[in-house]
């Protein structure tokens, strides 16, 4: 009698489970929106990325591109709607504690330090790190990018455009974050370079991170990507699975020079 109890009793319970178990997605956004003064930069932003995809956003110059991704990581302040990692709320978090949870933020335009070296400018990355392993975490980081161990002592100032790129993944890396947020990393670079930089950013999302990418190059950010939004203005005009966004007559158009 107690046995058929108890097996029932567990039956239930693993009948409950899938539900409970539910991943939540790795980042929701609902109803985002930045001003800087009267100035609107998103307006209502609500999308939902889950665990290990690879996403991209497109726009023009000025749609509220970077405006996105900084608040995500915490470096502006949203006027509303909400922002979760992972279900947690993360909108009251300062940016450093964003970035411990796991959000990584490679800002446009690279922001390394020209004056300071390869290796130093990556160790910066890992110091909110205290367990001891960063020093594992860079070697992970030139293994991924050999140019960079090749290049470890020289000033950061003195890399090609492609290489200060490189060097702003690797800073980011060094946290290894859950959430990279990549804020036009094809941006000024020759087409060969560009190529590199996305083998890069592919293997990143082979190794798991969860990758939320934004590019003008419209072109090449919907080959790499599995879903895409269109930000227009600060709004999100069309968005779906890239290739159905590649064939969109509007995207073709406005986006693809086609
Ligand atoms: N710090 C700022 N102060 C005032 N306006 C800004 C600031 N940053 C961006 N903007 C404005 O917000 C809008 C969106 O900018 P941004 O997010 O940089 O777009 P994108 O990255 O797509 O080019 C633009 O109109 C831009 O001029
Ligand atoms: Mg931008």
């Amino acid at each position: 009698m107690t046995k058929a109890a108890t097996t029932t009793e567990v039956q239930v319970i693993t009948g409950v489970l899938p539900t409970t178990q539910r991943v939540a997605p790795m980042l929701s956004l609902s109803e985002l929106s930045v001003h800087y003064g009267g100035i609107a930069a998103l307006r209502g932003i609500s999308l939902s990325i889950e665990v290990g995809e690879m996403v991209c956003v497109i726009g023009a110059n000025g749609a509220g591109k970077s405006s996105l991704l900084r608040a995500i990581a915490g470096l502006v302040t949203p006027s509303a709607g909400h922002i979760a990692h992972r279900g947690v709320p993360v909108l009251m978090l300062p940016s450093f504690e964003r970035a411990r949870r796991g959000i990584s933020l490679v800002p446009e335009g690279r922001g390394v330090f020209p004056r300071l070296s390869v290796q130093e400018n990556i160790a910066i990355g890992g110091y909110a790190r205290s367990d001891g392993a960063v020093k594992d975490d860079i070697d992970r980081i030139y293994a991924l990018m050999p140019r960079l161990a090749e290049r470890r002592s020289q000033l950061a100032g003195t890399l090609s455009g492609g290489e200060q790129q490189m060097l702003a993944i690797g800073r980011a890396m060094v946290s290894r974050p859950d959430l990279l947020l990549l804020d036009e990393p094809s941006m000024g670079l020759a087409p060969m370079m560009v190529q590199k930089i996305f083998e890069i950013i592919a293997e990143v999302a082979r190794q798991g991170v969860t990758i939320l990418l934004v590019e003008q190059n419209a072109r090449l950010a919907l080959r790499t990507a599995s879903r895409a939004w269109v930000l227009e203005g600060g709004q999100i005009s069309v968005s779906g699975p890239s290739a159905a966004l590649a064939a969109d007559p509007r995207v073709r158009a406005a986006y693809l020079g086609e």
